[in-house]
C-alpha cells in the first residue's frame, strides 16, 4: 500500500491527534499493545499518543541495548516518568552485543539489530504481557530511505515484506508514518510534551552503532558514547538539526607523550537540514572545532586524531553505517 505523506502546510496536529487515538484505540480493541521509547523524538511522541490513546492498555519499555547514549535509560524513564508515563527499563546488552559480534557490513549490522530488537527482546516481551500489538515510531523519511535502497532502517518491516505478525508474533502500529520529523515535533507540542523532548536532536533506532565503523563491541561502544557526549555538549547551543561523532575503523600514527600511540580516529559531523533528506555541514567556527580535538583526545581513551566532515547528503548520509 502506498503511503501518502502529511506535509507540514496541511497538518491539523489537534484533528491528527484525534484521528489516530481513535485508530489506535479501535484496532487495540480490549486488548493490550506494547511500544519501545529510545528517547528519540519519534518515539516520544508515539508513546504519549498511545497512552493517550489506550491508557494503561500500552506498556512502554526502554530497550537498554548498550548502544544508547551515556546514562540515557535512567535519564529519559525519569523524564517520562514526571509526565505519568511509566516505563520499565529492560537490560538488553548482552543480546544485542552477542548478536553483533563479528559483524562489519553496515546491512548486516542493521539486521542483527533489527531481528535482536523484533524477534529476542520484544517476540519475549510480547509472550510475556500477552500482547498483540507493537506501537512504533517510523515516520516518512524512514521508509522513504529503505525503499530507495539507501540504507535498512531498523524500524521497517511490512515495507519491506515481513509479516510481523507471522515472524513475530504480533502486529505493528505506525501513527507517524505519514510525517516527516518536523511534523512529528508539531504533534508532540500539540500532545503535551515538554519542549526538550520533542525538540531534541534526532537520535536513530540502531543508536551507537550506526556511528561505529567496523565491529560494534561494548570497548568500541564505550569510545563513541564519550565522543558523543563531547559533540552534545560542545554543539547543543549551535542550534544545528543534528550533530554526532563516528569512530573509524582504521587506526592511524599519532604521538602522545612523546612517544609513537597507534590510535582511534573520531569524525566529527555536524548538519544543517529540516527533515534529514538533504542536508549541509555546518560552518562551525575554526576554534569550536579546536576545542572539539582538544576535549577529544584528552577525554576520549585513546584518540590521536580527529576529523570534521565537509561533505553534503547526498554524497553523505546523516550518520555513517
Ligand atoms: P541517514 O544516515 O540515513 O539518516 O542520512 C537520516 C536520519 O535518520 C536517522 N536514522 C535512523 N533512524 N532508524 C531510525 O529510527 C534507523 O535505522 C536510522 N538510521 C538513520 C538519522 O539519525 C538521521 O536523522
Amino acid at each position: 500500500m502506498k503511503i501518502q505523506e502529511i506535509t507540514i502546510d496541511r497538518l491539523d496536529p489537534a484533528a491528527f491527534i484525534d484521528h489516530q487515538a481513535k485508530e489506535i484505540s479501535d484496532r487495540v480493541g480490549e486488548g493490550l499493545a506494547v511500544n519501545a521509547l529510545s528517547g528519540g523524538v519519534d518515539s516520544s511522541v508515539v508513546t504519549a499518543l498511545g497512552h493517550k490513546a489506550l491508557g494503561r492498555r500500552l506498556k512502554t519499555y526502554f530497550i537498554d541495548s548498550g548502544i544508547m547514549r551515556k546514562d540515557e535509560p535512567r535519564q529519559i524513564a525519569e523524564a517520562f516518568r514526571a509526565v505519568g508515563i511509566p516505563i520499565e527499563v529492560v537490560d538488553a546488552k548482552d543480546r544485542f552485543f552477542a548478536a553483533l559480534k563479528g559483524l562489519k557490513d553496515p546491512e548486516e549490522k542493521r539486521e542483527a539489530i533489527t531481528q535482536t530488537f523484533y524477534k529476542d527482546v520484544f517476540g519475549d516481551l510480547v509472550k510475556k504481557s500477552g500482547a498483540g500489538y507493537l506501537l512504533q515510531g517510523t515516520i516518512f523519511t524512514d521508509v522513504e530511505e529503505t525503499v530507495a535502497g539507501v540504507k535498512r532502517q531498523h524500524n521497517i518491516l511490512s515495507q519491506l515484506g515481513i509479516d510481523t505478525k507471522e515472524q513475530f508474533g504480533y502486529e505493528v502500529i505506525e501513527p507517524l508514518i505519514q510525517l516527516r520529523k518536523p511534523g512529528v515535533r508539531k504533534v508532540g507540542e500539540a500532545l503535551g510534551l515538554p519542549y526538550e523532548m520533542y525538540n531534541r536532536p534526532p537520535f536513530p533506532g540502531p543508536g551507537l552503532a550506526a556511528r561505529i565503523i567496523g565491529e560494534v563491541t561494548p570497548e568500541r561502544t564505550a569510545l563513541v558514547r564519550e565522543a558523543t557526549a563531547i559533540v552534545e555538549e560542545e554543539l547543543a547551543g549551535t542550534g544545528a538539526f543534528q550533530y554526532l561523532a563516528i569512530l573509524h575503523e582504521d587506526r592511524v600514527t599519532g604521538i602522545r607523550n612523546g612517544r609513537r600511540d597507534y590510535g582511534y580516529q573520531i569524525e566529527v559531523r555536524c548538519w544543517e537540514s529540516r527533515d534529514a533528506k538533504v542536508a549541509t555541514p555546518t560552518n562551525l567556527g575554526f576554534d569550536v572545532l579546536q576545542r572539539l580535538a582538544s576535549r577529544m583526545t584528552t577525554e576520549v581513551p585513546g584518540v590521536v586524531s580527529v576529523t570534521y566532515n565537509i561533505t553534503s547528503k547526498p554524497t553523505s548520509t546523516i550518520e555513517a553505517v
